[in-house]
């Protein structure tokens, strides 16, 4: 069964707003002390592609977490399987990651990170859920805006596949049903 219902980002859509938001983080942080930090595994293509576009060097880390409860529960919690090897102190820390959807993990990195002493600590996120979601958290820079399907691509999985794709794009229903059996 083909799997892609719609591609709603092509390559070509995602570089020129990779370039543009570089082009603000590089502005906004000239004089700063950036450290981006991605979130594994969804942002490694995006982080990858926009450090890549920002003017000047800056450092990279990266953490993995992961959420306890079952997707479809409001009481996800979430927990850190991987910190950060560079210490937040001091830093201007942009957290990195491909989606906003629920919400949870934003918000917890958010206030993890805010207990360590960095100069500051923002978000830039390549995607977000168009309906709104369960925990507020402001989004500094942001790519496009999705609607509430399965997304998939540019780092973006569904059971660990389409990671890859070139482009976002959202799943059939049917397809998710049959690999749900
Ligand atoms: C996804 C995505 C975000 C998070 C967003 O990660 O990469 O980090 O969920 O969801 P939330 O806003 O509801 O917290 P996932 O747990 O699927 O892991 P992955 O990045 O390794 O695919």
């Amino acid at each position: 069964m083909e799997p892609i219902a719609e591609i709603l980002y092509t390559e070509e859509e995602i570089r020129k707003r990779v370039q543009e938001l570089a082009a603000q983080i590089s502005k906004d942080y000239q004089d700063k002390n950036l450290l981006l930090v991605g979130i594994l595994k969804g942002s490694f293509i995006f982080l990858a592609d926009l450090c890549r576009q920002i003017a000047f060097p800056c450092k990279i880390d990266f953490v993995a977490v992961s959420s306890y409860g079952m997707r479809a529960e409001s009481s996800g919690v979430v927990r850190i399987i991987m910190d950060t090897r560079e210490s937040l102190e001091q830093k201007d820390v942009l957290i990195v990651d491909d989606i906003y959807d629920r919400g949870l993990t934003l918000n917890y990195l958010k206030e993890n990170f805010l207990t360590r002493r960095p100069a500051s600590v923002k978000i830039c996120a390549l995607l977000k859920k168009e309906l709104s979601q369960e925990v507020k958290v402001k989004i500094d820079y942001l790519g496009f805006k999705v609607p509430n399907k399965f997304i998939v691509g540019y780092g973006l999985d569904f059971a660990e596949e389409f990671r890859n794709l070139k482009y976002i794009a959202s799943l059939k229903d049917e397809y998710i049903k049959e690999k749900m059996k």
